[in-house]
């Protein structure tokens, strides 16, 4: 059920409960106040008549007694007016006595002398008794009773007129009040726990809920609007991390498929290019003794010889290459062999993509590093600096390697720059977050420059792109062993 239906059946039900009670006390203070005040004028004026009724009595004047018992019975609520003798014999009549309430023996002797006794009867009316006595020389003497009913009935109706109004009243303060509440409630608990209700269906890893952090909202929503915006946002970040992990594993897995696959290629290529390079050798020293074959031969085999070394130089890059050296034990490596071999690796694929791929300047000295790691940093700059180049237009298309002393000379810097379009400044913030990528799906993981630094701060070396550089300019620091 909902919360708005509930307050509401609820509301509901308290009224009726509490329509009963209240109406029921308020009619009978009313009728309460009203037939005290109706008596309290009944009395006066039968007080006010007393002396009076007593000489008519005592003179045995009953003109005078009966004008007097029909004045009474003329007051407003009044149903009849009774008097009788000392014997209960009644003397005088007034009104109707169909509604007389009846009156026992016993209470008359109950009755002090000249004293006005209010006995209260049924709901619907009271009556009121007086002694009517005087003073001789034998003492009292008892000349009559008075007897006079007071009816409510007028009395009950406007009772129960006021008692209805009051009830009105009071259930319209009760709903307007309600009502005030109602539309409290729903702004301030209602509608943001339907927003929560909406928020949590909707929310997944990938979806960026958040709700609005409304000042206005009570404590206990506030807080509960905080700490489920820290929720989304952990559940948003840990999304992350394991989506960013399952990436380096595929990336990890397919590094190791490759160097698999590579080491493989490697130990088949090696073979047959020793076979091929023993038997270049075997040629060479058999023109040797022919003197006309042997200059164009021997220059021939030299060439050959120099493209199987080249060969096997590529298979050696390609195994080192290969290895996973994550493990590695770090070593003492001169920088120019680990930058010769990587070059070595992508040679000819920037040759076919007609970009001049150059040393420009360097100087030698070691760092202390894991080779295979180094060699895959490298790798990386220069094939997104090939990617960066390869699309543009123009025919002089280049990638410059470039390795130098840091002003202290404790570092060595390598700087690899490309003639490409650049890095727009928006991107260049972004570039070094795993996953970032510009290149079309399948192509870029976006994970190349994120690994790359992990690697080189790793070597306790810096890895940024050099925003003040005319050209795109990677800058790959390492201290010097
Ligand atoms: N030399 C460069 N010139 C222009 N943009 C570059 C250059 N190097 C990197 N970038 C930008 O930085 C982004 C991130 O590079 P990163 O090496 O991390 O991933 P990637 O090259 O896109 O993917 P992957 O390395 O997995 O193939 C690239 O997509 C590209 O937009
Ligand atoms: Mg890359």
């Amino acid at each position: 059920m909902r919360l708005s239906h509930k307050l509401l059946r609820d509301a509901a039900l308290f009224l009726i409960l509490i329509s009963m009670p209240v109406y029921y006390l308020a009619f009978t203070y009313s009728l309460k106040e009203s037939s005290k005040s109706r008596e309290l004028i009944v009395t006066r004026q039968l007080t006010s008549f007393q002396n009076t009724l007593k000489e008519a009595l005592w003179n045995g004047d009953s003109p005078y007694t009966r004008q007097i018992v029909s004045t009474l019975g003329n007051i407003e609520g009044v149903s009849s007016v009774v008097l009788y003798d000392d014997k209960m014999e009644k003397i005088q009549e007034s009104n109707s006595p169909s509604k007389r309430i009846p009156f026992s023996h016993d209470m008359y002797k109950e009755l002090e002398s000249n004293q006005v006794k209010q006995i209260k009867t049924k709901s619907e009316g009271s009556f009121l008794v007086s002694l009517i006595t005087k003073k001789t020389d034998q003492g009292l003497e008892k000349l009559g009773i008075i007897k006079i009913d007071i009816h409510y009935n007028d009395l009950i109706k406007s009772a129960h007129a006021r008692s209805r109004t009051m009830l009105a009243v009071l259930l319209g303060i009760f709903i307007l009040i309600f009502f005030i509440q109602f539309l409290y409630l729903r702004e301030f608990l209602i509608k943001p726990l339907s927003d929560f209700e909406k928020a949590i269906s909707e929310m997944n890893v990938y979806a960026d809920i958040k709700l609005k952090e409304d000042p206005n909202h009570v404590f206990e929503i506030a807080n509960l609007t905080k700490t489920f915006n820290h929720m989304g946002e952990e559940l948003k970040n840990s999304a992350g991390i394991i989506n960013q992990q399952q990436m380096q594993m595929i990336n990890v897995s397919k590094m190791s498929a490759l160097g698999e696959m590579a080491s493989g290629v490697a130990h088949e290529i090696n073979n047959p290019l020793m076979i091929t390079t023993g038997f270049l050798e075997r040629i060479q020293k058999a023109v040797q003794n022919d003197p006309e074959k042997y200059s164009e031969i021997a220059m021939h085999t030299e060439k050959a010889l120099k493209g199987t070394q080249r060969v096997a130089k590529i298979v050696k890059g390609l195994r080192s290459f290969a290895r996973n050296g994550s493990k590695d034990p770090m070593q003492e490596v001169e920088t120019e062999k680990i930058i010769s071999e990587t070059l070595e690796l992508c040679f000819e694929r920037f040759k076919y993509g007609e970009i001049q791929l150059e040393i420009t300047k360097t100087v030698s000295g070691k760092i202390i590093c894991r080779e295979s790691q180094i060699s895959q940093v490298l790798l990386n700059l220069l094939n997104n600096a090939y990617d960066a180049v390869t699309e543009m237009p123009s025919k002089n298309k280049w990638v410059k390697v470039e390795v130098a002393d840091s002003a202290d000379q404790n570092k060595i810097l390598i700087y690899i720059t490309d003639c490409g379009p650049g890095i727009p400044k928006d991107i260049a913030s972004k570039i070094l977050e795993p996953f970032f990528t510009t290149k079309e799906t399948g192509k870029g993981t976006g994970l190349g420059l994120s690994i790359s630094v992990g690697i080189v701060e790793e070597h306790g070396g810096k890895l940024y792109l050099d925003h003040g550089h005319d050209n795109t300019r990677f800058v790959l620091e390492l201290p010097r062993a």
